[in-house]
């Protein structure tokens, strides 16, 4: 049996994670091809309807990471992002997401290899996890009620 490749979302911001992941590339650290990369100005932007619709539309994890706390480029939108993801994380039961399936991280434009390892550690967590299939299934009729 083939082994399960998750699919993971990476909501990721301009100036600091980004970077670094380009920095990932252009230093040729290899590191697990299961990130699909979603760049935003800041992760002040991030609204929880994005990890939401991730999740209805296939991702089994969720990376939402930006500058670290004091390095962002429009003051503080990492702290509103950060402020977000507390409100959320405490919504995730009632959901009921796993809230092992969505990491929040800070890796700057010169953390490279730190990159390359939150990929490949949240890719072996969910891959441990499995598919995320019950979240697929209980989200489907919703999809298709909004996009028939
Ligand atoms: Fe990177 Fe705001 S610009 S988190």
């Amino acid at each position: 049996m083939d082994e399960f490749e998750p699919k993971i979302v990476a909501f990721v911001c301009n100036w600091c994670t980004y970077a670094g992941a380009d920095l990932t590339g252009t230093s040729r650290i290899k590191y697990a091809p299961n990130v699909r990369i979603i760049r935003f100005p800041c992760t002040g932007r991030i609204d929880f309807m994005f990890i939401l619709k991730a999740f209805a539309r296939g991702a089994d994890g969720i990376i939402v990471s930006g500058c670290h706390p004091n390095d962002c480029h429009y003051t503080s939108g990492n702290f509103h992002a950060r402020r977000r993801w507390i409100v959320f994380r405490s919504l995730l039961d009632f959901l009921g997401i796993d809230v092992r399936r969505i990491t929040f991280s800070w890796v700057s434009a010169a953390e490279g290899a730190k990159w390359a390892d939150l990929v490949n550690q949240t890719t072996a967590e969910i891959r441990k996890l499995g598919p995320y299939t019950s979240y697929h299934k209980i989200s489907k009729p919703e999809e298709e009620v909004i996009y028939g």
